[in-house]
């Protein structure tokens, strides 16, 4: 049995390279890293869907810097191989490149290895600045949910072609720029495969079809703990699992081996 190895930038863009399917999920505490990283999930992303998940708010605007701070310090502990991206909240990297260069500094400090934020081509020259600094950032287009008040709701995105060609472009600038990964969120099957193809930096797709690099679905929603209506791209892998550690697993191995996601049923 081969030794197992931390996972690093390095190693993410091989996996991308290689056609190797890239596990994500969301974790906020060091408990759950335990499991995710006991399992094998690739990487773990403190995300400021924690606002609606554990804070109980109905969007991610309130979250702020300081809980981010501390859930990544959480998920830090427990975790020994995944790779760790921490969510720069709203508002913590809006007004300019240094205020973003303090709060990444802040997030890194605490134990991320990465910092993702969301938005297209305006958050380049904040990309820019952070990688030129050392610090490895993520993007996220399509449904970005600290916006969820400019999109008029938890909606589809690029579904028109002068849409899908803008998210194109964006990607591109955004890679161009340093990200080193991207988050899609919410956009047609179609679109995601073009973006996975397309871009030179992995691509990982949340309802975002099965043609992306990789996958990331929120903790709870994969639990079967999803307050309201379950979205369509999410599938509830306690269904028929024997614990906690057995649906991660089974997460784990059906990106991996391609029947999560199932085109028809959770692809738009
Ligand atoms: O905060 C989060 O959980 C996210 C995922 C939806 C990708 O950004």
């Amino acid at each position: 049995m081969t030794e197992r190895k931390p996972v690093t930038l390095h190693r993410l863009r091989a996996m991308h390279r290689d056609g190797e399917t890239i596990t994500m999920l969301t974790c906020y505490d060091s408990s759950f890293a335990r499991v995710l990283d006991a399992a094998g999930v690739d990487v773990l992303l403190v995300g400021d869907s924690l606002g609606m998940t554990l804070q109980g708010h109905t969007s991610t605007v309130p979250v702020s810097i300081d809980a981010m701070e501390y859930h990544t310090r959480c998920v830090a502990s427990g975790n020994r191989y995944a790779w760790i991206v921490g969510d720069l909240p709203f508002g913590s990297y809006h007004e300019s490149c240094e205020q973003a260069l303090r709060n990444a500094a802040r997030l890194m400090q605490a134990g991320a290895q990465m910092v993702k934020l969301e938005g297209g081509g305006w958050t380049a020259p904040v990309v820019r600045f952070l990688v030129e600094r050392g610090i490895p950032v993520c993007a996220h287009l399509g449904l970005t949910p600290q916006s969820v008040h400019a999109l008029g709701g938890y909606r589809i995105q690029g579904r028109d072609d002068a849409a899908a060609g803008l998210m194109l472009a964006q990607g591109r600038e955004l890679a161009e720029a340093g990200a080193a990964m991207i988050v899609i969120e919410l956009v047609p099957s179609d679109l995601g495969r073009i973006l996975a193809r397309e871009l030179p930096i992995p691509v990982i797709g949340i309802g975002a079809g099965a043609g992306c690099s990789g996958q990331v679905l929120v903790l709870h929603d994969m639990l079967g703990i999803t307050h309201g209506r379950k979205p369509r791209f999410v599938r509830d892998f306690m269904d028929g699992a024997a614990s906690i550690d057995d649906a991660v697993a089974r997460y784990v191995a059906a990106v991996r081996d391609g029947s999560f996601p199932d085109e028809s049923t959770h692809g738009y």
